[in-house]
Formats: C-alpha cells, structure tokens, sequence
C-alpha cells in the first residue's frame, strides 16, 4: 500500500485567485473555511495528511517591485500556525503539517508551539523542517542576508536537537494527575535541558507535558542537496521529493535508503513521497487535452516563472538575457538542487522558462483508473512509499482526488481503507 499526502503549494495562501472553479476564492482568503473543507475531503479518502508549505517574504526581487508577488496573491502568507487547530477541530485522523524555518524559529518557541498543537490536533500534528533560502526572508528577521546554505543545514541539525531534548524534558509517565493526592505532575520526572551548542543555548524543560505522539510530532523534509538529504535522512519520518522521473525517483530511494543506514537508522524508517500533480479526465483523451490546455497557459506564462526562479535564488533574472545560455547559478544561495539541476542543463532560460512543469516527479494523466494504475505501477519499480498531490487548491480539484483517484486507489488496494489508529505518527508507520 501507498500512503497519500497533499502539499498545499502556497500554505495559508491566496488559492485560484480569478481562475475557473474557485469563483469563491476572494471569500476563502485569510479564512479556514477552503482548508477545513479539503482535509475533511482528504480525510475521507484515507490522505496520511495535507502540508502547509510557507515562507516569510513579500519578494519584490523580480523587476524590484512586489507586482508579481501580489497581483495574482501569489506570495500573500497567512500564519498558519493558528489554521492547524481549526483543521483539526473539523477532523478525525488526517495529520496536518505545518512549516517551520528553522534559520528563524528559536528552538524553544518551536518546541513549545508544536507540544501545544501535539496536544490541541490529539497528535495529529506534522512539522516540515525548512531552512529557507531568500535574503528577503533573513532581512525580515534582522539578518542582512541569507546564512550560507551549508551553514543553514548545520544549524538545522542542531536546532532539532534542542527541540528534540526539549520535547522529551517531561518523562512519558511524569504527568500523575491524581485526584486522592492531588497531585498532578511528578517533578522528579522533569528534567532540564541545558543545551550548550555552537549555535543554540536552552535550559528547558518545557513548561507543559509530553505530547500524544510521544513528544515527537511527524518530523517531514524536502531537503534535494546532499546537505539537505543527509539532515532528512537523520532526522525526518517523511522526506518529499521532486526529482524527476522513474529512474530519478528510483535512485532518490535507494540513496535516501543509504543515508538512514549511515545515520544509523533503518530504511523504513522513513517514508518517502514524491510529488506529482494527475490531470484526471472522464476519458484519457479528455485528460490529455486538459493538460494540453494547462501546459500552454503555462507557456504564457514566463513572467511567473521568471519571478519564482528571481524568488528562491534571491537574484533578479529579469536582468539576464532570455536567449542566452542560462548563467551559472550555482554560487547563488537559495534551493541550492533545484538550481544546480538548471545550471547543469545547458538550456537557454527561455528553454526553462518555456519547459518549467508544474513541480511534479512524473506526469499522471488520465481517469481516475488508468492515473490510479500509473501510480501503483510506478511505486512497485520505484520501491517508494506514495505520493504528495500538490495539485491546484480548488474544491472541483480536492474533490476530483478525493472523490475520484483515491477510491480508484482504494478499489486496487493500494491505499488504506480507513484509519487504524488515532494518532499521525502511527498511522504514517502502519504500513
Ligand atoms: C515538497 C516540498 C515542500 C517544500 N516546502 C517548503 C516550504 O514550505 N518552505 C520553504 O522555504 N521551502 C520549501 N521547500 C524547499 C526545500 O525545503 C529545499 O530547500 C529544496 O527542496 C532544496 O533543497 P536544498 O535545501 O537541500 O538545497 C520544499 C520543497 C519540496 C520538494
């Protein structure tokens, strides 16, 4: 079986703004209502969970103005810390992640936010480990510039140690809550924390018990960088990745497989999920005209591929020569993969521009029984563990997942039939 998650692409964003079949999307922005409605949808169709991506930056790296940031709200952010009690509150068993930059977050506010929501979600609650990569982002956190992407991985590694010690400050069985003594927490099962690092400092412990989830809620990463993939192999219940391709997708998993033996840890132990974006149709040639339809609306669309590339390398590429052989990107500081993976191509940025899919591993067109046969197919040569749908946030398109491709999925018994336990962790290592 394969386990199913949903990446919202833009967090607590602005989804389908003036886009057919998201007529409501100016009443859904800053709202719960669109979020809550796709994790109950996701939750009927069995998803381990939805993932709220984020980042904390107006850019206005492109053409230096925020115009494409903001005329189509695609980089508008809302906080979406508080969302993960309102989603939670409207379900059952699906897991909600949320993101964390841990260049800005100090380890002990992230402790205790996430121990809080282990607690509100009844552990349900994921935590997506980023290490951010806009200068923008760092300035607005008193940083004149982006820290060096090495040194970001390196201050991550340590950042989740604290968390980690601060998360297991209060003993499993230290809260007594008995009524006949009155007491209800055993202070010798506290414990302080006194970590001493290079980069943090915290003494601990925690002013609140041990979450459900055993004081350690889903740890996610989507690290693509040597660095980034040995600090997932570390420390991540789930790594996501869009590399691109069956043999790509194959050798991410056994080089993944490889990095968690040499943390001393078992391939299984984490699960990892590649990223993929099905255009479902009532036939396969529906489908395919409808991505037809997709990719050249896409094609027009440079200017916003153009922005997003000036917004993770934190350089404007409006200055560079569109037919020009594209520059090396490689000393930049930002998703450092994703840009060697555009340096080592050869290609004229145009060619990028014109070329640059939708983030997804591999193309999944068709209905929802032939995308559900792709899908299985590929995790039996792939050897992964599922798929993160990071598909476009409309209700149509929730829907046309949920109430379509998953029961396809389910009728071939390639995902669960229900939830066999409460919390997000243990139904993540069920299978
Ligand atoms: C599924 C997925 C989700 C991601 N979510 C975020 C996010 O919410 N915020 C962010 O700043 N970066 C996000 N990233 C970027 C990664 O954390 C990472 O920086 C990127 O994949 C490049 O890898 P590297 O950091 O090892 O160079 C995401 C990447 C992927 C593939």
């Amino acid at each position: 079986m394969m386990h199913l998650g949903w990446f919202l692409t833009t967090g607590f964003g602005v989804y389908g703004w003036n886009q057919p079949w998201s007529g409501n999307s100016a009443d859904d922005v800053g709202r719960p209502d669109l979020f809550v409605d796709a994790a109950r949808s996701l939750e009927r169709a069995g998803f381990d969970f939805m993932m709220l991506e984020d980042s904390s930056v107006l850019p206005d790296v492109f053409r230096g103005t925020f115009e494409s940031s903001v005329r189509r709200g695609t980089t508008v952010r809302f906080d979406p810390m508080p969302l993960v009690p309102l989603i939670a509150a409207a379900t059952e068993r699906i897991g909600i992640v949320a993101t964390v930059a841990t260049t800005f977050y100090p380890p002990f506010l992230a402790a205790r936010l996430f121990a809080t929501l282990d607690h509100l979600t009844k552990g349900r609650v994921g935590i997506n480990l980023v290490t951010a990569s806009a200068d923008g982002a760092a300035q607005n956190y008193g940083l004149d510039k982006q820290i060096e992407h090495g040194l970001r991985y390196e201050m991550a590694d340590e950042w989740v140690d604290v968390v980690t010690q601060l998360w297991s400050s209060w003993d499993e069985d230290a809260v007594v809550a008995d009524p006949a003594s009155g007491v209800f927490a055993d202070h010798e099962k506290i414990h302080t924390v006194d970590f001493d690092g290079t980069y943090y400092k915290s003494r601990g412990p925690l002013n609140l018990p041990m979450g459900p989830q055993q004081g350690r809620p889903v740890i996610c990463q989507a690290g693509g960088s040597p660095a980034g993939k040995n600090f997932g192999a570390k420390h991540a219940d789930t790594i996501l990745s869009m590399v691109k391709g069956v043999d790509a997708m194959h050798e991410f998993r056994a080089d993944i497989s490889r990095r968690l033996i040499d943390a001393g840890r078992k391939p299984d132990d984490a699960k990892v999920m590649f990223l993929v974006n099905p255009i479902l149709g009532d036939t396969d040639e529906e489908a395919r005209a409808k991505r037809d339809r997709l990719r050249a609306q896409q094609r027009e669309n440079i200017d916003g591929v153009l922005a997003a590339m000036s917004y993770f390398s934190s350089t404007d590429f409006s200055q560079f020569d569109l037919d020009a052989p594209v520059p090396d990107l490689t000393r930049f500081n930002g998703h450092k993969s994703t840009l060697e993976d555009m340096a080592k191509s050869g290609k004229t940025l145009r060619e990028i521009a014109l070329n640059y899919k939708t983030i997804e591993s591999m193309e999944l067109v068709g209905t929802p029984d032939s995308v559900a046969a792709q899908m299985d197919e590929a995790m039996e040569e792939i050897g992964g563990d599922g798929f993160l749908i990071a598909s476009q946030v409309t209700r149509k398109a929730v829907a046309e997942i949920a109430d379509g491709l998953a029961p396809a999925l389910r009728k071939r018994g390639a995902i669960r039939d229900g939830y066999s336990k409460p919390t997000f962790r243990e139904n993540l290592t069920a299978f």
